[in-house]
C-alpha cells in the first residue's frame, strides 16, 4: 500500500562527499536538542563516507551521549570480520567519538540467526518507545543495492519484508550468506527513514521506484513508505542519471 501523504523528498547533491556533508548537516539538527535519539544504521560504501564525516567535520557538532546505535541489518560473520557492518561503524565512527558503550546495540552477526533474529527482535521491543504498540526509531538509515535491495531484504526474498517479526534471517542471492535484517513491520514505523545513495549503478532502479514506472514494486526499496510521511532521499547526481 502506498501511503498518500507519502512523499519522496530528494536531496540532491553533486558528489558523494556533497551527500555525506549534506546528510550530517541533517542529523546534526536532527538529534539536537533531543535527550535520546534511537537510530538505525546501514551499511554500504555510502555510509561509511558519512561515517568518516561525522567523525570529522561534525566530531562537536553532535551529542552522542543520547544517541542509541542500531543496525537495519548484518551479516552473519564475527564482529572482527571484514564484512561485518558492525565492524565498518567501528573503525569508521565509534571509535572515534565519545559515544557510552551501553548506548551500541548491534545485531550479533556471530550468533545462530534464528536465535539472533528473535534476540534482536526482543531488544528493540524493550529499548524503543512504541507509536500504536510498534517499537518506533527516531531515524533509520537505508541503503539501497544495485538490484532495488534494502537493508538486507533482496529481490528475491521481498515477502519478508511484510513480515509482522521486527527482524528476519535472510540470505545474499550470490554468496547465500545469511543476515538479519529489520522487516517493513518496523521500518515503516519510524519517525524518520532516510535512504543514502550513490553511484551510476543505482540510477536505474532509482528512477523506476521515483517515477513509479516498469515492476518497481518488485524492488524491496519501493516498500519504504514511513507511516509518518517522512521519507528522505540523499543522492548524488551519479545515482539520480546525471551525468
Ligand atoms: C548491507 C546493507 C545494504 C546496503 C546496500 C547499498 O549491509 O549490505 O545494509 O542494504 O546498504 O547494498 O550498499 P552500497 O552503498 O555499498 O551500494
Amino acid at each position: 500500500m502506498i501511503y498518500d501523504k507519502n512523499v519522496m523528498e530528494l536531496k540532491i547533491a553533486k558528489t558523494k562527499q556533497e551527500v555525506a556533508m549534506q546528510f550530517s548537516k541533517y542529523l546534526a539538527e536532527l538529534t539536537a536538542g533531543k535527550e535520546e535519539f534511537h537510530m538505525a544504521l546501514s551499511g554500504g560504501s555510502t555510509p561509511k563516507i558519512v561515517f568518516d564525516v561525522l567523525a570529522t567535520e561534525f566530531l562537536d557538532e553532535i551529542d552522542w551521549s543520547n544517541v542509541h546505535l542500531y543496525w537495519g541489518d548484518e551479516r552473519c560473520v564475527a564482529p572482527d570480520d571484514e564484512q561485518s557492518n558492525y565492524k565498518m561503524t567501528l573503525d569508521h565512527l565509534i571509535s572515534k567519538i565519545a559515544i557510552p558503550k551501553e548506548n551500541i546495540h548491534r545485531i550479533k552477526g556471530e550468533n545462530d540467526p534464528e536465535y539472533e533474529a528473535k534476540r534482536y527482535a526482543s531488544l528493540l521491543d524493550k529499548q524503543l518507545p512504541k507509536l500504536k504498540g510498534i517499537a518506533q526509531f527516531d531515524l533509520v538509515i537505508l541503503g539501497m543495492g544495485d538490484d532495488g535491495h534494502t537493508a538486507s531484504i533482496f529481490p528475491h526474498e521481498i515477502a519478508l519484508w511484510h513480515s509482522k517479526k521486527y527482524c528476519e534471517v535472510a540470505e545474499h542471492p550470490e554468496s547465500g550468506q545469511q543476515r538479519v535484517s529489520l522487516t517493513g513491520e518496523i521500518i515503516n514505523n519510524a519517525q524518520v527513514v532516510s535512504f543514502l545513495v550513490t553511484g551510476a549503478g543505482k540510477a536505474e532502479k532509482f528512477l523506476r521506484i521515483k517515477n513509479r514506472e516498469s515492476s518497481y514494486k518488485d524492488y524491496p526499496a519501493s516498500l519504504v513508505q514511513p507511516i509518518s510521511g517522512k521519507l528522505l532521499w540523499f543522492l548524488d547526481e551519479a545515482a539520480v542519471g546525471i551525468i
